[in-house]
């Protein structure tokens, strides 16, 4: 599981505990990057098990590369601390593009916290990734990386960026309100949780990706199709 930012909101260190708290029941291994409510020192206190790539100072970016089976799941830290907007520095550049050409075999699928392209939301759109041009550099030196994946917005949003399959996550909890009109006032609205579910298929070229839209919640079913005698029901 990638928890892709905004793990917590003012951020506080009680956040975080009262966060980890809620994810020690998870079965599954998760990772986690920051996104512009956190703060990276008080993340790798909460986190000490999280596999950071080493930085020049403790309060670097937090960017991690974590192999599953064939895939690589490579994770940059795109926040600029203190700033809501998202920036990748020269380091992190610098780790993304060396990451990326340790295999020319293997696929890559991304994570960040900042949406590399617009969404039409205008007061979000001000404050996605700044050096949107510089990420796709990289990813087009090294044709690995089959999803470019972000959060920020909380609301489910498909495009491509760099020639990549690009999605923004849906929220757990609130979203931003659908307004593609500038002169509204920003706004969120509470709208059905959900997460994105990625899954990908071996093939050529470094196979594909599909990504399932999951409302979180309790809904009636499932119901078969079929009867046991395989009528159609
Ligand atoms: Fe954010």
């Amino acid at each position: 599981m990638v928890i892709s930012g905004d793990l917590v909101d003012t951020p506080l260190e009680d956040e975080y505990d009262h966060l980890v708290g809620l994810l020690a029941p998870l079965a599954v291994r998760f990772v986690a990057i920051p996104g512009n409510h956190d703060d990276r020192g008080l993340m790798r206190a909460a986190f000490p098990d999280q596999a950071y790539a080493p930085t020049t100072d403790a309060s670097g970016a937090l960017n991690m590369v974590h192999a599953v089976g064939e895939i690589d799941v490579v994770l940059i830290d795109s926040t600029v601390p203190g700033a809501a907007h998202g920036e990748i520095d020269a380091d992190t550049l610098r780790w993304l593009d060396a990451t990326l050409a340790a295999s020319t075999t293997r696929t890559a699928l991304l994570f960040l916290h900042h949406p590399p392209f617009v969404t039409g939301i205008a007061h979000m759109d001000a404050q996605n990734l700044r050096n949107a041009a510089d990420l796709a550099a990289i990813l087009q030196r090294h044709p690995r990386t089959r999803l470019v994946a972000a959060g920020h917005v909380h609301r489910a949003t498909l495009t491509t960026f760099a020639g990549i399959a690009a999605t923004i996550c849906p929220a757990p909890n609130h979203a931003v309100a659908l307004d593609l009109d500038a002169r509204l006032a920003p706004s969120l609205k509470v709208e059905p949780p959900a997460f994105h579910l990625h899954v990908w298929f071996p093939g050529d070229g470094f196979g594909s990706v599909v990504t399932h839209h999951v409302p979180i919640g309790d809904f009636d079913g499932p119901h078969p199709f079929f009867a046991t005698d395989g009528r159609l029901l």
